[in-house]
């Protein structure tokens, strides 16, 4: 049977992706372990994105698999809604057992996009709870992401990802990104200039009157817009400024947590700590669907003030589901084991080494890197905006090493288990994309 005739007319309508195009020429991914995929015609290829951003221990990890084996012959599925199950309680204190102090309640999602939304409800339901239920407007952020629901896409900055779907949710507000090629250019790590970015949220707070503010959500470092590491001093201003207003301050973490930035979670990492933060992705490596957010344990004890009953009218029909509670704990016993969600700190210097080869290559205007968490972005190819990048990408793809692009940048994050020849592998491939793309 011709594969690609099956495709081209294949009922799977592709997320984020030029289905014709695709769908012309498929790259097919069929087996994947530890660093690697294998392509369905059996060529491996090094997986330097960790999936999607998500598969941080690397794949097909045995205490994972096991764990998701024996929970669907046990038991398959039960409900969160007033019933329970222990696996469930006890994946939360697992997670709360990681989390920065003060975080000790988690509440089920089943995807970073659902978190974004579940974190925007639980701030504006605890303003509410507080008395300060004036309090409702949401911020986000210039080439922020935070999913594909209506809150987060609402709260989200990335222009493409909004414009064909209306007004959305109403009463929301974007502060500045911080990207500055022209004073930040080739950042090793944090970037020098920009702190006073962050006063862009005094300016729509004066804008708007603070009081009327419930929350802002910021990715700690910009992912899927390519990669924005927070200049130093930012996230700390960001953080006063909301403390000052009585806002809360929500970190979106679905790719900077789990050990993405050489600590468990970028606040960690920053130093600086949000009132609620979201996660996904790596929290159960990506094997079953899974997302959270973590509440700071004064904003739950709000919530517990009020009179007996339910306390929050949210929840979805798989929060807390078994499969995606043995795969988390199977996660969190190999990221324990092995050491990972710090292991980027020490790997850090040498894919900083490695990304920071790439300055001086062909159309690469600037390098970022925080962790094991980096970009090389290009120049635009006149009036073709992304061609470079998706170029560079499939001849690295063909090269046997899958990265990510976005826009005209190229991002990587590979695998918290990744070696340093893999490392260099990864580096090396680009550099030979750089010199054939035109
Ligand atoms: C920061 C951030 N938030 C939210 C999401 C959405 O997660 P999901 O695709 O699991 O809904 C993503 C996905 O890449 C993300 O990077």
């Amino acid at each position: 049977m011709n594969k690609r005739v099956d495709l081209q007319a294949s009922a799977f309508w592709m997320p984020y992706t030029a289905n014709r195009q695709f769908k012309k020429a498929p790259r097919l991914l069929a087996r994947a372990e530890g660093m690697y995929y294998w392509t369905a015609d059996g060529r491996q290829v090094l997986d330097g994105q960790a999936g999607l951003w998500c598969v941080n221990a690397g794949h097909c990890r045995p205490k994972i698999v096991q764990a998701v084996q024996k929970q669907v012959a046990e038991m398959d599925f039960a409900p969160t809604f007033n019933m329970g199950h222990p696996i469930a309680f006890e994946f939360a204190e697992r997670l709360a057992g990681i989390a920065p102090d003060r975080f000790t309640r988690v509440f089920f999602t089943n995807s970073g996009s659902e978190s974004a939304d579940t974190a925007l409800k639980i701030a504006l339901a605890y303003q509410r709870a507080r008395g300060e239920g004036q309090r409702f407007r949401l911020i986000g952020r210039e080439r922020g992401y935070h999913g594909v629901n209506f809150g987060g896409m609402a709260v989200g900055g990335i222009p493409a990802n909004r414009k064909v779907f209306g007004p959305g949710v109403a009463g929301v507000a974007h502060i500045r990104h911080t990207h500055d090629l022209q004073r930040n250019a080739f950042s090793r790590g944090q970037p020098q200039h920009g702190a006073e970015f962050a006063d862009t949220l005094e300016q729509v707070c004066a804008f708007h009157d603070p009081s009327t503010v419930a929350a802002v959500i910021v990715e700690p470092v910009a992912g899927s817009a390519g990669v924005l590491v927070p200049p130093k001093g930012y996230l700390e201003r960001l953080r006063e400024i909301c403390t000052k207003h009585g806002i809360l301050l929500i970190f979106d973490e679905v790719i900077t947590g789990f050990g993405r930035l050489g600590q468990p979670f970028a606040s960690q990492r920053f130093g600086v700590m949000p009132d609620l933060f979201t996660v996904a992705k790596g929290m159960t490596n990506g094997t079953v669907p899974m997302g959270a957010v973590f509440v700071k344990d004064s904003i739950y004890e709000s919530f517990m003030d009020a009179p007996e009953g339910i306390e929050l009218f949210h929840g979805y029909t798989y929060s807390g589901h078994p499969l995606a509670c043995a795969a988390g704990i199977g996660t969190l016993d190999t990221y324990a084991d092995e050491g990972l969600l710090t292991r980027g700190a020490s790997l850090e210097k040498t894919f900083e080494d490695a990304i920071h080869s790439l300055k001086g290559a062909r159309h690469v205007i600037d390098v970022r890197n925080l962790g094991l968490m980096g970009a090389v972005e290009l120049e635009p190819r006149p009036g073709q905006p992304g061609a470079r990048a998706y170029e560079a990408f499939l001849k690295c793809f063909e090269a046997g090493v899958l990265v990510r692009y976005t826009g005209d940048t190229l991002a990587f994050s590979p695998p918290l288990i990744v070696e340093k020849a893999q490392i260099e592998r990864i580096f090396d491939a680009v550099g030979d994309a750089l010199k054939a793309v035109h």
